[in-house]
């Protein structure tokens, strides 16, 4: 299923039952804490706040757009009741069958209904809340997207990056190091340009999940988007810039990125991250918005980093499914399965060769279009990867620290992960740190002596069938009870 726009998504979200409006909701001191504590329940709902005091009447703010499976089923449009692995085949599946949706460019669209140029544009119009409660300030830019192009190549990038309000016209926006939106930044820069870009405050949902997605560089988040909702974007080409943006979104920021020869940077942050922690403000280059478009009534579309996040039953399934697509089209064979939390990633394969396993841990530790996992653990294929018994069952038995635990040095690393990040690296924007890569595999070249040294000693599938059946009478369901996974 499709939506045109946010408001059709919140649409069909009421019909499902799982939108909430709460009105009168201050966003300094109410929006964050609700919305941080709505994530705690694995699935909850949506939230639509409105009549928020301090802003104009009919602007409006809206969180956990897809943080419940009925959610994601109206995004993705998965058949009914698929769960776990299941789930994670049928997306990589889609992606291994993957045909680009390239956008339409329209002429104009809603979102051009009220426009906003030069002295006029005022950040501070729209509801920006204090997500966390040590935030440095309001953050307007949560969970929409931006667009930027490569000036060497022309390739558009989109990215979901977040953005802290300074005043009227400047954002702090967060273009993370390593992320594609740096990269390209960085090259207007070396030019002595400012890097034109278009923020999109608020979009159908699929529009967010696209920019966030970590694509490899030649694709374009555009035409995945598209892909993801199996019909094109409608973008106009934005009047300053030329970057294209849907003709639908609720709000658009159209500015550059400034040359730090002409305004110098400044910090953004601190901001609670997802990982748990503030992270100290972040040098940046500020954003200066020269134009602002917007529908009537606008919705901006917030998804603040949280701690507790994506852990409902639909929660990271079309990340594992990218990664587990990643490896395969690598023409890496044996992959079983992967389950992932945070930055500690698990694979499990079937071994066909001496230095197999090592060979795929290579390859993801590439990161698969992201940063590396911090940890990453290999398991064969008799380990479910997303069972944290087995996973650590498997690490207790099968691993020879000495021989199986290998540490790489002076990785890529995410900024926000406070491990070994002193402030003397922080200060030179080094953002480097060890990975792990724990080979929980029984080795390869002991695979014909390690079952019959060390065979699994709990009883076999018929035996607890025929114990189960003559000793039912007795023992009820303790004996009928199934084997724990
Ligand atoms: C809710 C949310 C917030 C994010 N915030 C940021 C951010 O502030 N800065 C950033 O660089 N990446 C952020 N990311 C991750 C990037 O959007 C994502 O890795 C994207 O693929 C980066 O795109 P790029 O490599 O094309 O620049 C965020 C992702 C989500 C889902």
């Amino acid at each position: 299923m499709h939506f045109s726009d946010l408001r059709e998504f919140l649409e069909a979200v009421d019909r499902i039952g799982e939108l909430k409006t709460v009105c009168d909701a201050d966003p300094l001191r109410d929006i964050g804490p609700i919305t941080e504590i709505l994530a705690w329940s694995p699935e909850h709902p949506m939230v639509l706040f409105d009549r928020i005091p301090g802003v104009a009447a009919g602007m409006r703010v809206a969180v956990h757009a897809g943080d419940s499976y009925r959610r994601m089923q109206l995004i993705y449009g998965f058949p009914d009741g698929m769960r776990g692995k299941q789930l994670v085949n049928w997306w990589k599946a889609r992606l291994d069958n993957y045909a680009p949706i390239p956008p339409e460019v329209v002429s104009t669209g809603a979102v051009m209904d009220n426009v906003l140029e030069g002295d006029a544009v005022d950040l501070c119009m729209f509801p920006a809340p204090l997500w966390h409660a040590e935030d440095a300030a309001p953050y307007l830019a949560t969970g929409g997207a931006s667009v930027l192009r490569d000036p060497d190549t022309g390739r558009l990038n989109i990215g979901c990056y977040r953005g802290m309000v300074y005043d009227r016209d400047t954002l702090g926006h967060h273009l993370a190091g390593g992320h594609d939106g740096q990269v390209i930044r960085d090259k207007y820069f070396e030019r002595g340009q400012d890097c034109p870009i278009a923020v999109s405050l608020g979009n159908d949902p699929a529009f967010t999940i696209a920019a966030a997605e970590n694509l490899r560089y030649a694709q374009t988040e555009l035409d995945f988007g598209g892909f993801l909702r199996g019909a094109p974007f409608q973008v106009i080409n934005g009047p300053l810039t030329g970057l294209p943006f849907p003709a639908t979104a609720e709000a658009v920021l159209e500015g550059a990125i400034v040359h730090p020869d002409r305004e110098p940077r400044r910090t953004e942050g601190p901001w609670g991250e997802g990982l748990g922690y503030y992270a100290a403000g972040f040098p940046q280059p500020p954003l200066k918005v020269r134009a602002i478009y917007f529908r009537d009534n606008p919705i901006v579309l917030g998804d603040p980093t949280l701690r507790f996040k994506n852990r409902g039953a639909a929660g990271g399934f079309a990340t594992t499914a990218r990664r587990w697509h990643m490896l395969e089209q690598s023409g890496l064979q044996g992959i079983q399965g992967i389950g992932q939390v945070g930055p500690f990633m698990v694979i499990s394969i079937k071994q066909h060769y001496a230095g197999h396993a090592m060979r795929v841990a290579d390859y993801a530790m590439t990161g698969l279009a992201d940063r590396p996992p911090r940890y990453l653990v290999l398991v064969d294929e008799d380990i479910d990867p997303s069972s944290r018994d087995q996973v650590l069952w498997a690490i207790n038995t099968r691993v020879d620290p000495a021989a199986q635990i290998h540490v790489e040095r002076d990785r890529w690393c995410n900024a926000i992960n406070p491990a070994g990040l002193t402030p003397e690296k922080r200060s030179i924007e080094d953002y480097t740190l060890a990975t792990v890569i724990v080979d929980a595999c029984k080795p390869f070249r002991l695979r014909h002596l390690w079952d019959k040294m060390f065979k699994k000693s709990d009883i076999d599938e018929a035996l607890r069938q025929r114990t189960a059946e003559k000793w039912e009478s007795v023992l009820g369901e303790w004996i009928t009870a199934p084997k724990p996974v």
